[in-house]
């Protein structure tokens, strides 16, 4: 069966597992795929097309750890094409053991000028896409009688943020849904949380002006911005047996952002 290769970890026993993560052709969706390869994993990696893995190497580097890595495109916030993309990569890999919903944007503005649209595009790709992936690939993992399913979530669905009403939204709901899907599959084996990421140097954040980061950093009792390892360095750890005993939780990383 595909997907059998050995982890990388020296144990001949223990066989390669699937990973698949949302959005992962850059920033810290791109970094938690390498460091899952690295942990063993082979990688379905996902974004809305192929263009957008066209100027990286992020397969490539994938593949050369040792494990399998396959792009998956797919637009989240669409039910039907979630739904082909989980077949695919069950097909191509045989199992689905981690669920990482890493897919997200942002159209952020004040709440009394934001059109409609606006707001329903960020639920629409935030937040209806881990309804999506977490019933489609949970299906798949209570067969399976076991996984791991980690959501991102934001400072910003904790405690809101000035101009991301939508964003602050989807990203509450996700804490809520991480919650839900927890209680619902935590009887199958099926360990479910969410992450919670400060301000983080990525093309998301890269958006923002230098009053809007110089701010943040204020805020910040580490005073630095975070980097994408530090998020997948806790990703992994939830996907670990040693975070076996942990589900419903979302983790802050944040450099200390809200004491
Ligand atoms: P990013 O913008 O660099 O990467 C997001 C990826 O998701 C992009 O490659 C994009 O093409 C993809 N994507 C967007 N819509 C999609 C769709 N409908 N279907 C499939 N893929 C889609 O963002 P970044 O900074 O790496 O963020 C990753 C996650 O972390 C997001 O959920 C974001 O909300 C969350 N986060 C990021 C923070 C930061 O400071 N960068 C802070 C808190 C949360």
């Amino acid at each position: 069966m595909k997907g059998e290769s050995p982890a990388l970890n020296g144990d001949m026993d223990i066989m390669a597992k699937t990973a698949i993560i949302t959005g992962s052709s850059r920033g810290i969706g791109a970094a938690i795929a390498l460091r899952l390869a690295k942990d063993g994993y082979n990688i379905a990696l996902n974004d809305l097309n192929e263009g957008m893995f066209e100027n990286n190497s992020i397969a490539d580097d994938i593949k050369a750890l040792g494990v399998e890595a396959e792009i998956f495109c797919a637009d989240v916030s669409k039910y039907d094409q979630c739904e082909e993309m989980v077949k695919a990569v069950k097909e191509r890999f045989g199992t689905i053991d981690v669920l990482i919903n890493n897919a997200g944007i942002t159209r952020d503005g004040l709440m009394a000028r934001m059109p409609e649209e606006q707001y329903d595009m960020v639920i629409a790709v935030n937040q209806k896409s881990v309804f999506n992936m977490m019933k489609l690939a949970g299906n798949v993992m209570i067969r399976q009688k076991q996984g791991k399913i980690i959501n991102l979530a934001s400072v910003a669905g904790l405690y809101g943020n000035p101009g991301q009403i939508n964003y602050s939204a989807s990203k509450a709901a996700i804490i809520g849904m991480t919650m839900t899907a927890a209680k619902e599959l935590g009887s199958r084996n099926i360990n479910v949380n969410a992450v919670a990421p400060g301000f983080i140097s990525t093309p998301m954040t890269d958006k923002l002006t230098e009053e809007q980061k110089a701010k943040m950093l204020e805020a910040i009792a580490m005073k630095r911005y975070g980097t994408v390892d530090e998020i997948a360095g806790v990703v992994s750890f939830l996907c670990s047996e040693d975070a076996s005993y942990v589900t419903g939780q979302t983790i802050e990383i944040s450099g200390g952002l809200s004491m």
